[in-house]
């Protein structure tokens, strides 16, 4: 794939990423083996698949479609105090799924891993509903942290640690629509 042509100049509005990381074909094999990979893990009972937006509304509705089970859609909205670039670690659920959590098989769909702080702090909010299970997928991971409490359990790919942006990734809220992934940096 190139950075130049049409398509690409008219979506980054003449942006130039310093590189694709993952294209969209590529993107899309690993979703599908994620989706096998999910369906295999959850053999019956109910799956509530959690999206954590906004990052993850690209990655989970390509996700989902490669699930083959039944399984329920919700998302939630969170946010870190601080509006620094650093993660704070203090996180606040600004929209909770009506769905209720307890017992539930619960599969949290997330855009990336950095620190993992966001998780982290996540987790211990929903763990405290008491769901049935929980798991996370995460599209990207940057392992950072040596330890993660909390770790995904799906991982799309292991990322490299460059500030990434397209398929449902932002910076400053641009880029999120473009279709492959590519590094600002
Ligand atoms: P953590 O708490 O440090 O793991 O940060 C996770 C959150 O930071 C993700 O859900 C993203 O919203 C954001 N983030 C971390 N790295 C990147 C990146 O490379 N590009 C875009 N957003 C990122
Ligand atoms: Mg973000």
């Amino acid at each position: 794939m190139t950075f130049s042509g049409k398509t690409a100049a008219s979506r980054t509005g003449g942006q130039a990423f310093a590189r694709i990381v993952f294209d969209a074909d590529t993107i899309a094999a690993r979703v599908a083996e994620l989706g096998r990979e999910i369906t295999a893990a959850y053999p019956d009972g109910d799956l509530l698949v959690l999206g954590l937006l906004k990052g993850s509304f690209i990655f989970l509705s390509d996700l989902v479609r490669q699930i083959d089970r039944p399984l329920q859609v919700d998302f939630l909205v969170a946010a870190s105090y601080g509006a620094g670039t650093e993660s704070s670690g203090e996180v606040r659920l600004l929209y909770d799924p009506e769905t209720e959590l307890e017992g539930r098989h619960i599969l949290l769909v997330e855009d990336i891993i950095d620190t993992g702080r966001t998780l982290e702090r996540l987790m211990e909010l929903l763990r405290a509903r008491r769901p049935g299970s929980i798991e996370i997928c995460a599209l990207l991971h940057k392992h950072i942290a040596a330890h993660l409490t909390y770790d995904a359990r799906f991982v799309g790919f292991d990322a490299p640690r460059a500030f990434l942006v397209g398929y449902g990734l932002d910076h400053a809220e641009n880029f999120r629509h473009l279709p492959y992934i590519a590094s600002l940096t």
